[in-house]
């Protein structure tokens, strides 16, 4: 038998998972000291009490046989999709049919599953630096061609750098690209896009038979009103883009897990429509998410719901600020932080991102990631998130101006 592999040419380890792994061994090697986690972007905050109230209400149902509920519909149940539709995108002047969209376990298993609608030979433009899921998958896939240490890219990606420069906003390609993953505001950097720059992406799109794979995870952050929220608020967008979702940001469901992805039915390539080919590859491979989750997911949008949200979000923006306002204050140059969880900072004294990220280990005992892992562009930078709790985050930022 042969394997797969391109799984053979991946360098080393997941991202997040060598940070665990050095956290952690870190931790083991000195038990007695207290570390302050502000690397993965994931939530402290605990699920409103909306969500729970709703769970709680769908568990009784699941223990009885007259409402009890088997196999759910693998694209999300009508409640949900429709409420998605309503609360997300009418109520910002976009209309999407429920069946445009398919709630799922998470935005990150969706970016790699998506993969598997494209040809082999189609080129994957990314951003540099980037949150690794896109460009893994697309290797494990066999899109990426070969991976060079040294530069730390691969072959057969258009690398779009995205630096202090030019704003960490990526250029328009000016050659041909097929899938173009995009992501705003950005995980790692913080940037968001505005109109005009999204308009650009869809013009290119449509007139390049290219489809953009829009990552929007982190759109309730988003502060300035003139900023979109969805790829769908630019005209033509929906010839041309997918829109992947989540609750884990907003209502805490990282360890919930409820997601979902737009595809919409106007969205044709090579004759085929891609919302019918999702739907059919999500039916072969997945039976759903759990209907409590679901019910859940449905009472974000809920009044209480949408208030105890709003108060979370709120929660995070103020740690966002402390982190912003805190490591400028001590002279560092950070961007990101105001439509975002994600501060970007550049390390000080031209430090390596790594070198960096060891000595907050190891002296600040604080835990951040280094820019290198999302890519080459991002060497010389770490990115901090605001998901912490608010008192440690406050800790963490004393604890860093204090060794710089
Ligand atoms: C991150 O830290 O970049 C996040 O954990 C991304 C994710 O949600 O997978």
């Amino acid at each position: 038998m042969r394997i797969n592999e391109n799984f053979l040419k991946l360098p080393g380890s997941y991202l997040f998972s060598e940070i665990g792994r050095r956290v952690a061994a870190y931790g083991a090697a000195n038990p007695e000291k207290s570390l302050i986690k502000l690397g993965i972007g994931d939530v402290t905050r605990p699920l409103p009490a909306a969500v729970l109230e709703a769970m709680h209400k769908a568990v009784d149902e699941m223990g009885r046989s007259e409402t009890f509920r088997g196999y759910g519909p693998e694209q999300g149940y009508d409640f949900l999709r429709e409420a998605i539709v309503e609360y997300d995108y009418a109520r910002r002047g976009v209309t999407l049919d429920a069946d445009e969209v398919f709630v799922s376990d998470g935005a990150k298993s969706d970016c790699g599953n998506i993969v598997d609608l494209f040809g082999l030979d189609n080129v994957v433009a990314v951003c540099d630096p980037v949150y690794p899921v896109y460009v893994d998958t697309n290797a494990m896939a066999g899109r990426a061609g070969e991976y060079n240490e040294q530069t730390g890219m691969w072959s057969g990606y258009h690398y779009m750098p995205c630096t202090a420069e030019n704003g960490f906003s990526p250029e328009i390609p000016n050659c041909k690209v097929d899938l173009i993953y995009l992501c705003f505001p950005n995980n790692p950097t913080g940037a968001v896009a505005t109109r005009e720059q999204l308009k650009a992406w869809v013009d290119y799109a449509n007139a390049n038979d290219a489809v953009i794979l829009f990552d929007s995870a982190y759109e309730a952050f988003i502060t300035q009103k003139e900023i979109p929220h969805s790829i769908y608020e630019i005209e033509g967008a929906k010839t041309c883009a997918i829109e992947f979702r989540s609750f884990s940001k907003t209502a805490g469901f990282t360890g919930t897990r409820c997601a979902y992805t737009v595809v919409p039915k106007q969205l044709r390539r090579g004759g085929a429509s891609l919302n019918a080919m999702w739907n059919r590859r999500q039916c072969t491979k997945f039976n759903g998410v759990p209907y409590v989750t679901q019910r859940g997911a449905e009472a974000v949008y809920s009044e209480a719901g949408r208030k105890q949200v709003k108060e979370n979000l709120a929660y995070y923006q103020k740690n966002a600020k402390v982190i912003f306002d805190g490591l400028k204050g001590a002279g560092l140059t950070v961007s990101g932080g105001v439509n975002s969880p994600y501060i970007w900072c550049k390390t000080p004294n031209g430090m390596g991102s790594w070198e960096f990220f060891d000595l907050l280990l190891n002296r600040a005992n604080v835990v951040t990631t280094p820019g290198a892992g999302f890519g080459p562009s991002g060497e010389g930078y770490i990115r901090l998130t605001a998901f912490g709790d608010a008192a440690a985050t406050e800790e963490a930022v004393a604890r860093i101006k204090a060794i710089l």
